[in-house]
């Protein structure tokens, strides 16, 4: 896919440019970088910040052929591709926490978005949208975000990370582990996931449009959500929203 990308100076949101690249018949592995967004998005309607030339803003278009219930099987997958890649690029210690936040000492280095279109009620295209804060200092963060917020670069005591290098580790093992989960399947996905996550085995509270519940995490069921046993032993399963370690 490294030769599928484009480089972009500022845009509102690499989101829309992969969406409209998609629109017009891009192939699958599209890719579109910018140096700044001034109106990216993260999940749940909250905005991103994306600081010029600080970070690796990028979007990237797929096209699997997948029932819709499947797709957030690929959330997990594109966790998992750039949590291997920041590893090994950069040295960092990062975990998954579910679905596919990125966190390195407790804190969040990267975040993705995986947005579908759909024609004719079945799965068109995917753009899954990664957004990794590789070289913002301290002083970068409003302070909104500095407790919950960090960068590779302060990860690793200043020491500035190369963008490029990293970003071809992203979409390498991102294709990677696209075809593996074409060809075998979500198993190995999913056991790759496990091994990664900071989340299995940790109390975590979720916050849902039925309230906040504390719960144990036992295991991820087999479309990707979320198994989980509440102080009563009653166990449920949740497929989306947002959970707090406690
Ligand atoms: C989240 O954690 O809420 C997801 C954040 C996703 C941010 C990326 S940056 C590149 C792409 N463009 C966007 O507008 N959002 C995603």
């Amino acid at each position: 896919w490294l030769d599928r990308v484009q480089l972009l100076e500022s845009v509102v949101s690499t989101q829309e440019e992969a969406k409209r690249l998609a629109e017009n018949g891009a192939p699958e592995g599209t890719t579109v970088i910018a140096e700044e967004q001034t109106g990216a998005r993260g999940r749940m309607g909250r905005k991103w910040f994306s600081p010029r030339g600080k970070g690796i803003w990028m979007s990237i278009v797929l096209r699997p052929n997948l029932p819709l219930l499947q797709t957030p099987q690929l959330t997990l997958l594109a966790g998992v591709a750039v949590c291997k890649a920041i590893r090994r690029v950069t040295g960092v210690d990062a975990g998954i926490k579910w679905p596919n936040d990125l966190l390195a000492g407790g804190r969040k280095i990267c975040g993705i978005l995986l947005e579908s279109s759909l024609r004719e009620g079945e799965l068109h295209y995917c753009i899954a949208g990664i957004g990794i804060s590789a070289n913002l200092t301290e002083d970068d963060y409003p302070d909104h975000l500095k407790e919950v917020a960090t960068s590779l670069r302060i990860q690793r005591g200043g020491v500035p990370i190369d963008r490029s290098e990293l970003v071809r580790a992203v979409l390498n093992e991102l294709e990677l582990h696209y075809n593996l989960y074409m060809e075998q399947g979500f198993k190995p996905i999913k056991e790759l996931w496990e091994s990664m996550s900071v989340t299995l085995g940790r109390q975590i509270a979720l916050n849902s449009p039925q309230g906040r519940s504390e719960s144990i995490v036992v295991g991820l069921d087999e479309l990707g959500g979320l198994i989980l046993k509440n102080s009563a032993g009653e166990i449920s399963s949740v497929c989306s929203g947002e959970i707090e370690l406690l």
